[in-house]
């Protein structure tokens, strides 16, 4: 059975002491709360990551990393690499951001190669792609979300998918307030279910936890998460405050 994931993404956010006790708090929220089949994950900065993860021992909370290089090792300053997040234990990534892919030009390419180093790794990904409002204007948004689940992971083995999770997160949402409807969610994140079976197959399908990202909200989140096909949620901007996502943890 697919997990349920709320993942709080805290991009280029919190000083070394506001990260500690963002997660403090968050985990004295969730402490008695029973979380079913429910994975709560926190992506601090890469300068945080053992301190937050030392914070969250015991705790349900995961710790996962926003980032990191193709390369295995070598002469590229300011990269981290799969192995390097391994080392301090950290076992999950988030790849293929929005922001990563339009500030930093990474591209479908890149991003298979990055997919591989991770998998190489055994780090679980949890991969993000969506379309910008152009491409949902035009009509076309599964033309689009396609390609970039083609391109980056129909490559990998079927066994390489009990690592993946997939982050639908359509650009034109992400940090405007603008929310894709529940059921415009729901159509892309069926969609995406039946592509990955088409290609593997149903039961394989049915395992990948696809979650939502794009201003979740307390006040949105619940409806969000109603839907069949979403299993959860990757959350910015609510994820930094600390009631906002314990009340988004408690929606799913
Ligand atoms: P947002 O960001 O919740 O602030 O829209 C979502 C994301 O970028 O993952």
């Amino acid at each position: 059975m697919r997990s349920k994931i709320v993942a709080g993404n805290w991009k280029m956010n919190n000083s070394a002491k506001e990260s500690k006790k963002l997660v403090k708090q968050i985990q004295n929220n969730i402490t008695n709360l029973t979380l079913e089949n429910t994975r709560v994950i926190v992506a601090p900065s890469f300068v945080y990551l053992q301190k937050v993860a030392k914070k969250t021992k015991g705790s349900p909370i995961e710790v996962a990393a926003q980032n990191m290089n193709q390369a295995a090792k070598g002469a590229f300053t300011g990269e981290i690499s799969a192995e390097m997040l391994k080392s301090i234990h950290i076992d999950t990534v988030i790849l293929g951001h929005s922001e990563r892919r339009e500030y930093y030009g990474e591209t479908d390419a890149i991003l298979a190669e990055k997919v591989k180093a991770a998998l190489a790794n055994n780090l679980e990904i949890i991969f993000c792609f969506g379309e910008v409002l152009e491409d949902r204007k035009s009509g076309k948004h599964f033309e689009v979300v396609k390609s970039q689940i083609t391109n980056a992971l129909f490559d990998l083995s079927a066994e390489d998918w009990s690592n993946i999770v997939l982050a639908y997160e359509p650009v034109w949402a992400i940090g405007t307030g603008e929310t894709a409807s529940p059921d415009q969610a729901q159509e892309m994140h069926a969609f995406i279910r039946d592509l990955v079976a088409q290609k593997y197959t149903q039961h394989l399908a049915e395992n990948v936890s696809i979650l939502y990202g794009g201003s979740v909200k307390p006040s949105n989140a619940e409806e969000i998460f109603s839907k069949a096909d979403v299993d959860g949620g990757l959350i910015g901007g609510a994820s930094l405050n600390a009631e906002d996502f314990t009340a988004i943890i408690k929606a799913i």
